[in-house]
């Protein structure tokens, strides 16, 4: 895909209403020659709008208005190229944990959880946070999770986990100010609830930080599943990863996750991770794939704020 592609995609498909402010920016830039021709100097990988608008904002550039926000990039581009070049888009949500609960909770306690892309591994406590699926409270404290579940019951219970790793090309740490500054540049502007939730989960991990190893999801998930103790069930999950992996590569880590014990849950969005047979999505706008050992059991939306099960029977991960 073209810069300009990409960035009208973006705003189509991502950003319309639910950032007004990334939407007005995308359009802006996929219109605009210059900013284009600026960008199209870095990686390919490089390019992509999470990345330009989060190091603006980590930069205390402006993005509310378009402007203001271009004679930024354009005066600053020394500096924002060289935060682009050396950052990635490693958003962690924890409110996707929201959309996994099900799944997980009906799976053989306990559970060895790992996670391939884990960023700064806040996806690796599901059983540290409260939910809540319409009438149903699960837990207490924070951060609260809020789910839209239709097509199937909310779990009873919150899944037991006795031992939590991640593996990530770049794993951020949420004791370091500068790493959560990052997460926190990363969320879109006016999702102050997620800005929240953010910090509400990293004060559960960094009270008990994960083992967080730095690695590819194809060449160092085998020793780092090894580590997992026995007598628990293995979980080895991915959330909004396998867009940043080459697709030989998310080859090689779906055969390979297939030999593992245990069982493996993806939530992806489908044109990265192909299943045959899906029913439409709900809704217009952005959907990933929960998929539970290669099987597509439900939609979900990209912060976990909804779960439509489409599979699987009255109790969800039900097989
Ligand atoms: C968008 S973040 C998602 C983080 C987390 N899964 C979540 O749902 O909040 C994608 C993460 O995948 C990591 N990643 C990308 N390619 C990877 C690879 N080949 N091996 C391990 N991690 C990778 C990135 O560094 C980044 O932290």
């Amino acid at each position: 895909m073209s810069t300009t592609d990409i960035y009208r995609v973006f705003a189509e498909r991502e950003t319309r209403g639910v950032s007004p402010a990334y939407e007005r920016l995308s359009r802006v830039v996929a219109g605009d020659p210059e900013l284009l021709a600026l960008l199209d100097t870095l990686p390919p990988a490089k390019r992509q709008p999470n990345l330009l608008f989060g190091v603006v904002r980590l930069r205390g550039g402006p993005v509310d208005d378009p402007a203001a926000f271009r004679a930024y990039v354009m005066g600053h581009w020394p500096d924002v190229a060289a935060q682009m070049r050396v950052r990635a888009t490693q958003t962690n949500e924890a409110g996707r944990c929201a959309a996994l609960l099900p799944v997980l909770a009906a799976l053989p306690q306990p559970l060895a959880l790992l996670e391939v892309g884990a960023s700064a591994g806040l996806c690796l406590y599901p059983d540290r946070y409260a939910y809540r699926y319409g009438d149903r409270r699960i837990g207490d404290g924070e951060p609260l999770l809020d789910c839209d579940l239709t097509g199937a019951e909310p779990p009873e219970r919150r899944p037991e986990v006795v031992w939590r790793a991640g593996l990530d090309l770049n794993p951020l740490d949420v004791t370091d100010p500068a790493d959560v500054a990052w997460l926190e540049a990363l969320i879109w502007p006016e999702h102050r609830h997620r800005r929240d939730r953010l910090r509400a989960a990293a004060a559960v991990a960094a009270a008990d930080p994960p083992l967080l190893v730095r690695g590819d999801l194809v060449d160092d998930l085998p020793a780092l599943a090894a580590q997992a103790p026995p007598g628990a069930t293995l979980v080895v999950f991915h959330s909004s990863v396998l867009y940043q992996v080459p697709q030989p590569r998310r080859d090689a880590f779906t055969a390979l996750v297939r030999t593992l014990p245990g069982h493996w849950i993806a939530n992806e969005d489908p044109s990265v991770l192909p299943h045959a047979d899906l029913p439409d999505p709900p809704t217009d706008g952005f959907h990933n794939v929960l998929a539970l050992d290669g099987r597509p059991v439900a939609w979900t939306t990209g912060h976990g704020q909804s779960l439509t099960w489409f599979r699987g029977g009255r109790r969800a991960g039900g097989r």
